[in-house]
């Protein structure tokens, strides 16, 4: 379906929008509040912000309070594996990786399902296996594990590190990578037959410094999968960071560069020697940064939680205290969108016409368009500190809607995440509520404003005068 197309029909369901937002009136506004943990935060961003778990802590009060308290995403470390689900061929044991699964969807976080198709961790009698007939386990433990899960995550590693190190940009060799190169897209068709709903992503570490070939190669599989309809969602991207891979600040490029290919990307096993809070912070920004950034789970809650304690990594001692690398991602999170003092045009880089509200109607409902920057009352507008864009100091900037073609209008300002926007360093303004972007359906005067999944086009970005 063409793309106009599908904004035309969109449109056409946005007076649903509308209903949702008068009910919504009658919810008291929240004061406007720093969030006081990473989830809060990152929320607060349209991001979630995760951990992964090991089930066999989850008995341990001082790690599941801080866990319950701080993340709304949960991977689980081991109990998703090949080894833990599959451990005897087609007789598949759940009982690990639910007793993880239970406890996030029992506190209220989604999860992240890690890993169907990797070269470690097999079961003995996988790594037996070569040629059809390991190509045959792959898919049938895909389907298996997958079947188990189905409708109920919202990420899934499909494929992990798949490509080897250093400078070669090959694939790694393994067993799976030696029953064909199509192994991969094998496990990305299969997977989306699995479960539909789940967003379905390549994940891998050394991939996160555009300039290493590792990364290079990844992206031109990607591209390539795009380019032929191979069902691929998103990129993890496990950022290990240590002195060997240390960060380096064009991982930003690197992000919205795998964003510009059409897939969301999420840093998913966040971890940093020594826990330098500036790097936790860049990072952090990193992914606020790009709109197709889904947020970011670290690996593991405590230092002591770490694979690699002796690095002491992460965002708690292993006294659950928090390290200064924790304030600085909760002060990176709260930082965003600072308010701009004054009111001001929010004008369209593509059209160069500005934000405005047509006939400067005060209606509740009234859809924006664009029109010639004029500097009028209906053009002008503020940003608070909750994240909203006021015009005649009571109307927000409103979504009707969270899906592709919801329309965009103005109405009586109450609090809600619907009515906030994060103002993006690339010019994008991306909705909290639905983490889509704000889009201009034209670029005459009398254009339409809407929500729609942010690519990053000039029809995206906006700039303040
Ligand atoms: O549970 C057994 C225990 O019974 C046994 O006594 C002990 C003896 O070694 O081993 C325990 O299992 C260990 C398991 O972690 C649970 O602690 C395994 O040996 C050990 O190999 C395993 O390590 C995991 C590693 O993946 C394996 O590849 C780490 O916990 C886990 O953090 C790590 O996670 C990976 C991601 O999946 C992919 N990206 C890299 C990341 C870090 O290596």
């Amino acid at each position: 379906m063409p793309r106009f197309e599908i904004r035309r029909r969109a449109l056409a369901t946005c007076a649903l929008g509308v209903l949702s937002a008068a009910v919504a009136l009658v919810t008291p506004a929240p004061a406007a509040a720093a969030a006081s943990t990473l989830g809060a935060g990152a929320a607060q961003n349209g991001r979630y912000f995760g951990t992964a778990i090991a089930s066999g802590r989850l008995n341990d009060p001082v790690y599941t309070t801080i866990a319950n308290r701080e993340f709304n995403s949960v991977t689980a470390e081991n109990e998703m594996k090949i080894d833990a689900t599959e451990p005897q061929r087609d007789r598949f044991d759940f009982t690990a990786a639910d007793r993880v699964y239970n406890w996030a969807v029992q506190n209220g976080k989604q999860v992240r399902g890690h890993t169907l198709a990797w070269h470690s961790q097999q079961p003995d009698w996988m790594r037996s296996l070569s040629g059809g007939a390991l190509r045959q386990a792959m898919i049938n433990h895909i389907n298996g594990v997958m079947a188990h899960y189905r409708g109920k995550i919202v990420q899934w590693d499909v494929v992990n590190e798949a490509f080897a190190d250093g400078g070669s940009g090959a694939r790694r060799d393994s067993n799976l990578q030696r029953t064909g190169n199509d192994w991969i897209e094998v496990a990305f068709r299969t997977a989306r037959a699995a479960d539909p709903a789940a967003k379905l992503c390549y994940n891998d570490y050394n991939v996160e410094n555009w300039t290493w070939a590792k990364t290079q190669a990844m992206y031109a599989m990607v591209r390539d999968f795009k380019q032929r309809g191979v069902p691929i969602d998103c990129v993890g991207f496990q950022a290990h960071f240590n002195s060997g891979s240390p960060y380096d600040s064009n991982f930003r490029t690197t992000l919205r560069n795998f964003a510009a290919l059409g897939v969301d990307v999420a840093i998913t096993e966040l971890d940093i020697q020594g826990a330098p809070p500036a790097t936790y912070a860049n990072v952090t920004n990193d992914c606020l940064a790009v709109p197709r950034c889904l947020g970011i789970t670290v690996w593991g809650v405590r230092d002591t939680d770490s694979w690699r304690p002796e690095h002491t990594p992460l965002l708690f001692d292993g006294n659950g205290n928090k390290k200064a690398a924790y304030t600085s991602v909760l002060n990176a999170l709260n930082a965003t969108s600072p308010p701009t003092p004054g009111s001001r045009t929010i004008r369209g880089v593509g059209s160069g016409r500005c934000l405005d509200v047509p006939g400067a109607a005060t209606t509740d409902g009234t859809q924006l368009q664009l029109w010639d920057c004029h500097n009028g009352t209906n053009q002008q507008w503020t940003s608070t500190s909750a994240g909203e864009l006021r015009v005649y100091g009571d109307k927000c900037l409103d979504a009707a809607g969270t899906a592709n073609g919801a329309k965009v209008q103005i109405y009586n300002c109450w609090g809600g995440d619907n009515q906030k926007w994060r103002l993006n360093s690339d010019g994008s303004i991306v909705g909290v509520q639905s983490g889509l972007c704000l889009d201009a359906a034209g670029a005459a005067n009398g254009a339409l404003i809407q929500l729609y999944s942010c690519w990053n086009s000039g029809n995206q970005r906006w700039t303040r005068a």
